[in-house]
């Protein structure tokens, strides 16, 4: 049987040779993938007893997955039977501005019955999402997973993508914005998160969630996903929660990390879990270790958290009892970005431009989440002119962890609470620890031009003010 790291080293050479699945040349037939994405009303029931009003694209929540070839073009026809404005912002795109789908900003929002055309080349490759970017439809289901195959990735034997996510209970999301939501954080034992949380400290910007999903379902209805003992395996993870981190592991094996956000690692990263904050994408490949079933599980101390599972077994053992993870991080090895990118000695250099952003409030009863003081649009913007090379150092105040996202760039993270990464490590959305976290990025102003959000991916704190714009100027 190949070893783990011999079959690494052949997915970075001889790729040329691979074949490529069915899918992608049945794809490359045509240079334009087109899809049609409806949204509307999606009475979600992932348990039998609940009934969720939520919204969704086709008919389903998860909205479908996408896939197109890098090169191809996407049109993708979106029909908003909402009820209520919306748009599809492309998240992990770099694409021109006004197919960018922010709404005030890139574009007005779709009006009910109304329609847009999105069209454009999805790039860079990899696995990334689309969502609504208009007031509450990302929360109430309208999001899905879009993957731009990279013709380069060597081929998995089996390959499942995998959206985790969970049905807000929407009165605390409101309770949330405001402050006084009385819910528990639910992070497993011994996270940082937990950890991080001054003991008596009232929180009051919880949301509390009354199911956890993998792809529209709980356990145990949630798909089995069948492999072979021997295969290489490879997993796209999302986390479309709106508020919360994941820890994601699969009982009996490790992990080897190859993407984060669809950006490929600087080098593999072997783990027990994976650590997903809010939108972040990681790609995951494990070798079936014999025949068996395990569960794949998002981890969390919520007593629904086991819900939050899918099989993963070999041929017969579909319904053996799967081997479990425990609720807790206690001496698990999760994915952290220095553990993918290694450390130097040295402090990352500024660029020409840089910026210092003090991420802030959110204290109990305050409907405010500050950028230097400053909720949107009052936040101070980043200007840049084309070719720019630009640095944000975030420094957070707050006693929540905030995955801050930018618009149509892939920035590298250059340092993580006053440590130099020793290789740049490319994302779009990225973790910044609460208490006196500190976090830099570092991207060149080479995108399309126009008004690009920057902006806390966490929903209450987006809602709340947290957001700010990359525009470029003449
Ligand atoms: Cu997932 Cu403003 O984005
Ligand atoms: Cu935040």
């Amino acid at each position: 049987m190949m070893q783990r790291r011999e079959f690494l080293a052949a997915g970075t050479g001889a790729m040329t040779a691979v074949l490529l699945p069915q899918l992608s040349r049945r794809a490359l037939a045509s240079e334009t993938a087109e899809y049609t994405l409806t949204a509307g009303a999606v009475p979600f029931s992932p348990l039998p007893g609940m009934n969720f009003s939520g919204l969704g694209f086709n008919g389903t929540i998860p909205g479908p997955l996408l896939r197109v070839v890098h090169g191809q073009r996407l049109r993708a026809t979106f029909i908003n039977q909402t009820g209520q404005g919306s748009t599809i912002h492309w998240h992990g795109m770099i694409l021109p501005n006004k197919m960018d789908g922010s709404e005030g900003v890139t574009q007005a929002a779709v009006k009910p019955g109304g329609s847009f055309v999105y069209e454009f080349s999805p790039d860079p490759p990899g696995t990334r999402w689309y969502h609504d970017h208009v007031s509450n439809g990302l929360l109430r289901g309208l999001f899905g997973m879009i993957i731009v195959e990279d013709p380069r990735d060597m081929r998995p034997d089996a390959e499942f993508a995998l959206v985790f996510h969970d049905v807000p209970k929407m009165p605390t999301v409101d309770a949330a914005m405001h402050g006084i939501s009385t819910a528990p954080m639910l992070d497993p034992l011994n996270s940082p998160e937990l950890n991080d949380m001054p003991p008596g400290d009232r929180m009051g910007d919880e949301v509390a969630f009354s199911a956890h999903c993998i792809n529209g379902a709980s356990y145990p209805n949630a798909k089995k996903l069948a492999v072979k003992v021997g295969q290489h395996v490879r997993l796209r993870i999302l986390n479309a929660n709106p508020t919360q981190t994941r820890y994601v592991r699969l009982a009996g094996h490790r992990l080897t990390v190859t993407h984060s956000d669809g950006n490929p690692l600087p080098r593999p990263v072997e783990v027990d879990a994976l650590r997903v904050g809010v939108a972040e994408r990681y790609d995951a490949w494990f070798e079936v270790s014999g025949p068996g079933s395990w569960l794949l599980q998002g981890l969390s101390s919520d007593p629904l958290a086991y819900e939050q599972a899918a099989v993963v077994y070999t041929p017969g053992m579909e319904n053996a009892p799967p081997l479990s993870s425990p609720q807790s991080l206690e001496g698990v090895d999760y994915f952290t970005y220095v553990k993918a990118a290694g450390t130097t000695g040295a402090m990352p250099p500024r660029g020409a431009k840089h910026y210092d952003f003090v991420l802030d409030d959110g204290k109990y009863g305050s409907s405010r989440w500050t950028i230097n003081g400053r909720t949107y649009p009052n936040t101070p913007r980043i200007d840049v002119r084309r070719n720019d090379l630009v640095t944000v150092r975030f420094t957070n105040k707050t006693d929540m962890d905030h995955p801050m996202h930018l618009h149509g760039h892939v920035f590298d993270v250059t340092e993580v609470d006053g440590t130099a990464l020793a290789r740049p490590l490319p994302k779009d959305t990225s973790l910044v620890r609460a208490n006196e976290g500190t976090l830099s990025w570092r991207f060149r102003a080479d995108s399309p031009p126009g008004r690009w959000l920057l902006h806390c991916h966490n929903a209450i704190h987006m809602m709340d003010g947290m957001m700010t714009e990359v525009v470029y100027t003449a």
